[in-house]
C-alpha cells in the first residue's frame, strides 16, 4: 500500500515537471487530489483495515497530500514568474534606443514680414483687421475714389467673378470698410492679407501676391506723423540706422501721394533706394464716402508690398519661390 502511494507522489512529480501553464498544473492537481482523483480514491480504503493499521495508513495518505500540495504550489508560482518576466521583458523601455526623428517645420518668409509688420503696428497702437479676398467693386474702387471710368482703373487689371465682385486688387478696400464699421471714430488700423491682379507670371510678378494696408484716421494728423511712423516701421525691419525717401506719387485715393523709398547698401558698398510702398493723405473724398467730415477729421494711409519687404529682407531674387513650396527654399527660413 504505501509504495503505490509513494508511487503517486513520485508520478505526479514527474508529470508536474514539464508543465509551463496553471491550467495543466490544476489538470494534474484534479487527477490527483480531486474528487474522484487517484489519491482521493484510496482514501475510504481506511475503512477496510484492522483498527490498529488506520493510523499508518492516514499517516502515508497525509504526507502524499502535503506533499502533492505543496509540489503544486511551487510548480504554480514558478510558472506565474515566467508570465511576469515575460510580460516585463515585453513591456520594458529600451532608453538607449534612438528617438523619433521629427522634422522641424518652418515659417514662411512672407507669414515672418507679416508677424514683424503686426509686431511693430501693435506696438504703435494699432490694430489689426481683416477684409474679403472677394470684394464688391464698390469698396475696392468706388469708395477708393476710383470711378467706373478712372483712368487709374487700369493699374488694376483684375480678376471679376460677376458684374460687381471681383477678387481685390489690394487691400485698401479694408479702408473703407473700417471707416463704415468705424461710424465717424477715430481708426488705427493695419490690414494685411492676399490681393490678384492679372499679372503675368515671371520672377517679378504674380497674380497673387500679399500687401499690407494702413489706415489712420483723426483730429489734425499730420503728414509728419506719417513719415514718423513710416521711418520707424523701416528701422523695425530692416536696422536703426535705416534711412527713407518720399517721392511725390499719384493714388486716387491719397492727396498728397507719395511712395516710399528704403535705403539699401549693396555688397559692392553702394547706396541704393528701393521702393517698398505708397503712402499719403487721405483723399477729402475717400474721407466723405467712408462717412467723415473732412473739415474736422483726416488721416494717413499707406499700402505696403509684402514680397518687397521679403525680398529685401531675405535676399530672394525670384517672387515665384514664395509660392512654388519648394520645401529646400522653405526650410531655410527655420529659426528666425
Ligand atoms: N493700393 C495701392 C496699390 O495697390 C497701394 C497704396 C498706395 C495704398 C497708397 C494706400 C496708399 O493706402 O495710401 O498700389
Amino acid at each position: 500500500m504505501k509504495e503505490k502511494i509513494e508511487a503517486l507522489v513520485s508520478q505526479l512529480e514527474a508529470e508536474i515537471k514539464d508543465t509551463n501553464s496553471l491550467d495543466q498544473i490544476e489538470a494534474i492537481r484534479v487527477k490527483y487530489l480531486g474528487k474522484s482523483g487517484e489519491l482521493t480514491q484510496m482514501m475510504p480504503l481506511i475503512k477496510t483495515l484492522p483498527n490498529e493499521e488506520k493510523p499508518t495508513f492516514g499517516k502515508w495518505i497525509n504526507d502524499a497530500k502535503v506533499a502533492m500540495e505543496s509540489m503544486i504550489t511551487n510548480a504554480k508560482n514558478e510558472v506565474l514568474a515566467k508570465e511576469l518576466d515575460f510580460k516585463l521583458a515585453k513591456e520594458s523601455i529600451d532608453v538607449t534606443l534612438p528617438g523619433y526623428q521629427f522634422k522641424q517645420a518652418s515659417i514662411h518668409p512672407l507669414s515672418l514680414v507679416i508677424e514683424d509688420l503686426e509686431d511693430y503696428f501693435i506696438g504703435q497702437g494699432f490694430n489689426v483687421a481683416e477684409g474679403p479676398e472677394l470684394e464688391q467693386d464698390l469698396y475696392n474702387f468706388e469708395m477708393m475714389n476710383l470711378a467706373k471710368g478712372h483712368p487709374a482703373r487700369e493699374m488694376h487689371d483684375s480678376f471679376y467673378v460677376t458684374e460687381t465682385e471681383l477678387m481685390r486688387t489690394h487691400t485698401s478696400p479694408v479702408q473703407a470698410r473700417f471707416m463704415l464699421q468705424a461710424a465717424g471714430n477715430p481708426i488705427a488700423i493695419i490690414s494685411p492679407g492676399k490681393t490678384y491682379r492679372r499679372d503675368p507670371d515671371d520672377a517679378t510678378h504674380s497674380h497673387q501676391f500679399m500687401q499690407c494696408e494702413g489706415l489712420v484716421v483723426g483730429e489734425n494728423i499730420s503728414f509728419a506723423n506719417l513719415k514718423a511712423v513710416l521711418l520707424g516701421m523701416a528701422r523695425h525691419l530692416f536696422g536703426e540706422a535705416r534711412e527713407i525717401r518720399l517721392r511725390p506719387s499719384y493714388f486716387p485715393f491719397t492727396e498728397p501721394s507719395v511712395e516710399v523709398d528704403v535705403m539699401f547698401t549693396k555688397k559692392d558698398g553702394s547706396k541704393r533706394w528701393i521702393e517698398v510702398l505708397g503712402a499719403g493723405m487721405v483723399h477729402p473724398n475717400v474721407l466723405k464716402m467712408g462717412g467723415y467730415n473732412p473739415e474736422v477729421m483726416n488721416g494717413f494711409a499707406f499700402g505696403i508690398g509684402v514680397e518687397r519687404i521679403a525680398i529685401l529682407k531675405y535676399g530672394i531674387d525670384d517672387i515665384r519661390n514664395f509660392y512654388t513650396n519648394d520645401r529646400r527654399f522653405l526650410n531655410q527660413f527655420k529659426g528666425e
